[in-house]
């Protein structure tokens, strides 16, 4: 009697992203890593063997989340453990990289806290902890380069989820404006080299990928190294990454004003694959506040700068952060941000209250705001982008543009997808065949939050 064979073990692995786009990516890279490990993506948290939450730190609200979800795999663990199945709870990201010990403390259920630095190590991790090894918090900045441990080029397709791609080729931040936790949570400034980009940029685009969003937190001091071993800018990278066929669209994000050069802003002009977006976040329109925050350029270096970028390329859509209720900020403060944003005229924004983040200079500065006033001032800023927004996506109606079909809506025959300038399009009776493809749209409607068109009678005969 032949014995029957030991079967592989089938896993699966649940990563629940927070936070920013480099989470998005850095989330899709554990499902990776674990591959060969014969992990496979589960659909919910109940049906994984391993959880992990790629947190987020930003914001205190990002952090908070992250506690009442471990709240609910506590019990999720509890419940598998009745059955005799087990659960690993992992914790990822910049709120592990934070917290560290301390959250083993607050959530003592949580096996695995890692950094964002050190996630390529998850197979080394699970395979201790499945030994019975103790829980494991690791959140070194190792000196080998994440990105070349992570898997080889022909197994990166399975990073191509659809027809647009996240691509980090920049992480950290030397800038340290004094709120923000990132030069503390991502550490310091570390640019991929051109010829790594250039490569996983081609897989991507063999396994279908269209338009690639090159990521991180200051994209565009990236400097990575060419084929001689010098430093590139950005502007380069771009025009390189613009030869691969098969690339349609390229976009970065995010940006800082000071790291906005020449060689970047023509390439808006120039390089026809490079979508007219650039979100450039000014923070604050105060020149006092803009210090405090230690962002290194006034209001009027922010407003010539877009003068050179529309300059350059008038066509584009510009997208911008702000900071309301950093300490210290007057009635006049926040009128000149209002002032600044009347001055730009942007296509979309994001803007957050202040949060104190420990360990932050400005979270120790005495002058802190109340809330109220922080609610009040959000409200007014919002209004104001929230007009600018919509008179932005008003005066596309009517013009043809090409939209990357890459989501599917709610009707049956319903796909959703970007516009160069990032606005989400809506488009009726489109065939299911178009999804992931690139269409010509004629504009119908301009919402606040999104467009609404038909496929260009060129489409409708080919579709
Ligand atoms: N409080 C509020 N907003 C913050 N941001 C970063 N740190 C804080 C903070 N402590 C915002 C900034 C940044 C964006 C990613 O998040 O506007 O550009
Ligand atoms: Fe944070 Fe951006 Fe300032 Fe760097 S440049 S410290 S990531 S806000």
């Amino acid at each position: 009697m032949t014995e029957a064979q030991p079967r592989v073990p089938r896993k699966k692995i649940f990563v629940k992203t927070y936070g920013c786009q480099m989470n998005v990516y850095d989330s899709a890279r554990m499902v990776d890593v674990m591959a060969p490990e014969g992990y496979t993506e589960a659909a919910t948290p109940e049906d994984a063997d391993i959880v992990v939450l790629n947190t987020c730190h930003i914001r205190e609200r990002a952090a908070e989340k992250v506690y009442s979800e471990l709240g609910r795999l506590r019990a999720l663990k509890k419940q598998k453990a009745e059955k005799g199945e087990s659960l690993l709870i992992g914790v990822a990201g910049c709120v592990a990289q934070a917290e560290g010990e301390e959250m083993r403390r607050r959530a003592p259920m949580v096996d695995l806290i890692v950094g964002p630095q050190t996630y390529h190590r998850l197979p080394e991790y699970v395979a201790r902890l499945a030994n019975g090894g103790p829980a494991i918090v690791e959140t070194e900045f190792p000196a080998d380069d994440k990105f070349e441990s992570l898997p080889a080029p022909e197994r990166k397709k399975t990073l191509a989820r659809g027809a647009t791609a996240f691509l980090t080729i920049q992480e950290g931040c030397d800038k340290f404006c004094t709120f923000c936790v990132v030069p503390y949570t991502r550490g310091s400034e570390f640019s991929r080299p051109l010829s790594r980009i250039v490569e996983e940029a081609s897989a991507l685009v063999d396994a279908g990928v269209r338009e690639i969003t090159l990521l991180g937190q200051n994209v565009n001091a990236w400097h990575g190294e060419d084929a001689q071993g010098r430093p590139a800018t950005l502007g380069r990278l771009i025009r390189a990454l613009a030869e691969i066929d098969g690339l349609a669209r390229l976009r970065y994000t995010t940006s800082h004003p000071r790291d906005m050069d020449d060689e970047l802003i023509l390439a808006h002009a120039e390089v026809p694959a490079l979508m007219p977006y650039l979100h450039l976040p000014v923070q604050s329109g105060s020149d006092r506040i803009l210090a405090a925050m230690n962002r290194r350029h006034t209001a009027a270096d922010y407003l010539r700068l877009i003068e050179r970028i529309r300059t350059a390329q008038p066509d584009i859509a510009l997208s911008s952060d702000f900071i309301v209720g950093f300490p210290g900020e007057t009635e006049a403060d926040f009128e000149a941000t209002l002032a600044l944003i009347a001055a730009v005229g942007y296509a979309q924004a994001y803007s957050f209250k202040y949060s104190a983040r420990p360990g932050t200079p400005a979270a120790s500065a005495e002058n802190q705001l109340p809330e109220e006033v922080k609610s009040e001032r959000l409200q007014r800023l919002q209004a104001l982008l929230g007009e600018q927004q919509l008179a932005f996506n008003a005066s596309c109606v009517g013009r043809t543009m090409s939209v990357l079909l890459d989501r599917r809506g709610r009707g049956e025959q319903q796909l959703v997808g970007r516009s160069p300038y990032l606005q989400s399009v809506h488009i009726e009776d489109a065939p299911a065949a178009l999804f992931g493809k690139l269409v010509d749209v004629t504009i119908e409607d301009g919402y606040r939050n999104s467009l609404r068109g038909r496929l260009h009678e060129n489409e409708a005969v080919t579709a």
